[in-house]
């Protein structure tokens, strides 16, 4: 075997955002020797972009708010399909974090009364959201990449993950990746692997994700043997810039709406009033006037359908530029100078406030701006056991956007941020307990070899396939025929089209050497995109029912008695993807009964 760099340790965790930083420190104060790899820089993960704030029911500004409603908000919002354990681990447990978060120096917004600030979001019975203006997400990674640094984490920046290493036996020992900036091949021999790795969002064409969100981990726990569950819920966040074409997709936060921010079309008209469904009908104003009543004086009113969960939001906005009511850009309008003045917006939206000036020319307080749906989130992810966040593989764990069930079909906003320090946490204990009493990780040489010799070949080869071209196909192929609304002559044409894709992938070819080589590390990537892309596919063409983040026109209604009570789960055999539906784990009555309680 060539003599590859190699490090030894009893914890590795992929992926340096804030699930992944939050599971370093719990395994390292554990006494885990233990390491990060990022294919970024410490401190840019993509965490940075969850904005508005972290969901937790401290119950600071609505005193009546609490875990039960929380846990409550984020089953309906997820339209019943989370994990029931996870939902309820994460309701109990994010205020916890929060109250960390805070003493280990994050600088939260305050109440009047100096409590920690909570503001309104999507789908939250009460305004729950703990937040720092509008940059909620860096003051987290700030905190926690400061903490595991002075606990001794070790951090391996910029280099990127080309697949799990195993024992014999199957179970999880390391991996295998390489420095972006030389292309030079580094082995991680580890205990335990932590997958962190967010989301997936790169492979379609309108995202808030950034660079490094390929689903790197989706796909590697898949090769490694593990399941991936609802790979066909994909979030689409209302609000993304359209214009200018070169930012189309960057995110707006929910944040706007959550402080005062209305949508409106064309003919001005607040057209998510008409928009709201049965399910939240009880509780969601009528008119304008009782939305107004609902932002002056909060208490007991009904709440603005501008904050339906995002599902929702981003239906009826695609809904009404398809209908000729859009905004000159293709969106629709968002509006916050209305109701709020200048000094506010710019105190509770500072970054919001830049980013319109400064990419579109537009002033937010005085001006609308023109926002539409954009690839946010993956919803499915790799199953977990919602206590130790352990794989069905031994020795591989993952939390945060990787990992599936928590949020069912579709995510509340700001609920993302809670999931990741409370399953983060729990993935730090699970692994470190588990790396305790392994023994010491023996990969062969074969499968070092067998990856190190595929990767070269990529090099080596000459008149292959571009894979500047490969990506640009597969991110207007998931965007034309696996976006918002989905039918199955469309999703057919996708699983052609990524199988298509999938073979002239095995002929990429960037004849040049290994340093600073983008087009191979895009090829690299593309492996990882085009195995996701395809769960993702076939799941949503599995899924014969309207859920969440997955419409399907062609059914349009939720199927309560079949498909809501299942999981489809994808694996990976001899290379190729199945599809089954198994049924979603059984809810306790006590915790059943809240939803009896609420109606
Ligand atoms: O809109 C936002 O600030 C995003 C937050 C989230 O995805 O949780």
């Amino acid at each position: 075997m060539a003599d590859f760099e190699t490090h030894e340790l009893d914890v590795l965790v992929i992926g340096a955002g804030g699930a992944g930083l939050r599971a370093a420190i719990e395994s390292v104060e554990r006494g885990s020797k233990t390491a990060v790899v990022t294919k970024s820089l410490l401190g840019k993960a993509h965490t940075v972009m969850a904005e508005g704030g972290i969901a937790a029911a401290m119950a600071n500004v609505y005193p009546e708010d609490n875990w039960k409603v929380h846990f409550r908000d984020t089953m309906r919002g997820g339209k019943m399909l989370n994990n029931w354990r996870m939902a309820q681990l994460h309701a109990q447990e994010s205020p916890d974090r929060v109250w960390e978060l805070e003493a280990w120096g994050a600088v939260f917004d305050r109440t009047k009364d100096g409590l920690i600030s909570q503001r309104d979001f999507g789908g939250h019975r009460y305004a729950r959201l703990a937040h720092v203006g509008d940059r909620t997400g860096l003051e987290m990674i700030r905190t926690l990449q400061q903490r595991s640094v002075a606990l001794g984490v070790e951090v391996f920046m910029e280099c990127s993950i080309l697949q799990l290493l195993h024992n014999d036996d199957g179970s999880v020992c390391g991996a295998l990746g390489y420095w972006r900036a030389s292309g030079e091949l580094v082995v991680f021999k580890a205990k335990a692997v932590i997958l962190a790795t967010g989301g997936l969002g790169r492979s379609w064409k309108v995202t808030s994700n950034s660079w490094e969100c390929t689903g790197d981990g989706h796909a590697l726990a898949l090769w490694a043997g593990a399941d991936l569950i609802d790979m066909e819920f994909v979030q689409f966040h209302p609000t993304g810039m359209v214009w200018p074409l070169s930012v189309k997709g960057l995110l707006v936060t929910e944040g706007v709406r959550g402080d005062g921010g209305t949508l409106r079309n064309s003919e001005g008209k607040r057209f998510m009033f008409d928009y709201v469904p049965e399910m939240f009908r009880a509780e969601t104003a009528d008119t304008e006037e009782e939305a107004d009543r609902w932002y002056n004086d909060k208490k007991g009113a009904r709440r603005t359908p501008d904050l339906l969960p995002r599902d929702e939001v981003a239906r009826a906005i695609n809904s009404e530029v398809k209908s000729g009511r859009g905004s000159p850009h293709g969106g629709v309008f968002l509006d916050i100078f209305s109701r709020r003045d200048p000094d506010y917006i710019r105190r509770r939206l500072p970054s919001m406030y830049h980013q319109f000036k400064q990419l579109a020319g537009v002033d937010i307080t005085r001006e609308a701006m023109e926002i539409g749906p954009t690839c946010h989130y993956a919803m499915g992810g790799v199953r977990v056991d919602p206590d130790s966040a352990g794989s069905s593989v031994a020795g591989l764990y993952a939390c945060g956007e990787v990992a599936g069930g928590m949020h069912g079909s579709n995510r509340l906003g700001g609920n993302s941020l809670g999931d990741l320090l409370v399953f983060g946490r729990r993935a730090g204990i699970g692994a470190s307990e588990y790396a305790s009493s392994a023994p010491k990780p023996a990969p062969s040489t074969g499968q070092i070899e067998d990856i190190a010799k595929s990767a070269q070949a990529i090099l080596e080869r000459e008149n292959g396939e571009n894979p500047f071209e490969l990506l640009h196909s597969l991110q207007e192929s998931m965007h034309d025929l696996v976006g918002i609304i989905r039918v199955e002559s469309e999703l057919t044409q996708a699983k052609e089209k990524l199988a298509e894709f999938r073979e002239r992938s095995a002929n990429l070819s960037v004849p040049t050497n290994r340093k600073y080589n983008t087009g191979w590390h895009h090829s690299l990537d593309l492996r990882c995109q085009l195995t996701v892309a395809q769960c993702v596919a076939s799941a949503a063409l599995e899924r014969k029912e309207s859920r969440g983040g997955h419409t399907r026109d062609d059914y349009p209604l939720p199927d309560k008695e079949h498909y809501g009570k299942v999981n489809l789960v994808c694996r990976w055999t001899n290379g190729e993807i199945s599809v089954t539906q198994e049924p979603l784990p059984i809810m306790p009555s006590e915790l059943a009964e809240l939803f009896e309680e609420a109606k």
